[in-house]
């Protein structure tokens, strides 16, 4: 399928959904209020991939917490393809010591914006084209 629609209505702050899509895992999750605080809280000199790797963003745009995120309003939210921008393996989510994903395979971690701070990943995770179509609803693709 070339789009998919999700129902995300179920998801509480704090809880997260996996979807395949293209054959691809897309990680889903409402992040909490904290998660979204510690992720802004990160400068931009401090990451080690500074670009916001986001379709939906303009090509070359940094990876402030806001241009990771589903944008203004939703920032809460964060979409992503959950293949480990090293050599492909699926990051466990809420895990690592930035509280966003760790990958097992050679020991990437993921802050709670997907950005990588640590292990031998090059850049974020992707963030596909995507849009919420209405309030509980997400198009990816
Ligand atoms: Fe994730 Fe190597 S594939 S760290």
């Amino acid at each position: 399928l070339a789009s998919i629609e999700v129902d995300v209505s179920a998801l509480q702050p704090g809880m997260s959904l996996t979807v395949k899509w293209r054959g691809k895992p897309v990680f889903i999750r409402n992040r909490t209020d904290k998660e979204v605080e510690e992720a802004k809280g990160v400068p931009i000199a401090q990451l080690k991939d500074p670009v916001a790797r986001n379709a939906n963003a303009q090509d070359g745009a940094q990876a402030t917490d806001l241009a990771r995120s589903a944008g203004q309003g939703k920032e809460n939210w964060i979409v992503m393809i959950g293949s480990c921008t090293h050599l492909g393996c699926v990051p466990l989510g809420q895990a690592g010591e930035y509280g966003g994903w760790f990958c097992p395979c050679h020991g990437s971690v993921y802050d709670t914006a997907g950005r990588i701070r640590k292990g031998p990943a090059p850049e974020n995770l992707h963030i596909p084209n995507y849009a919420f179509v209405s309030d509980k609803v997400i198009k990816i693709g």
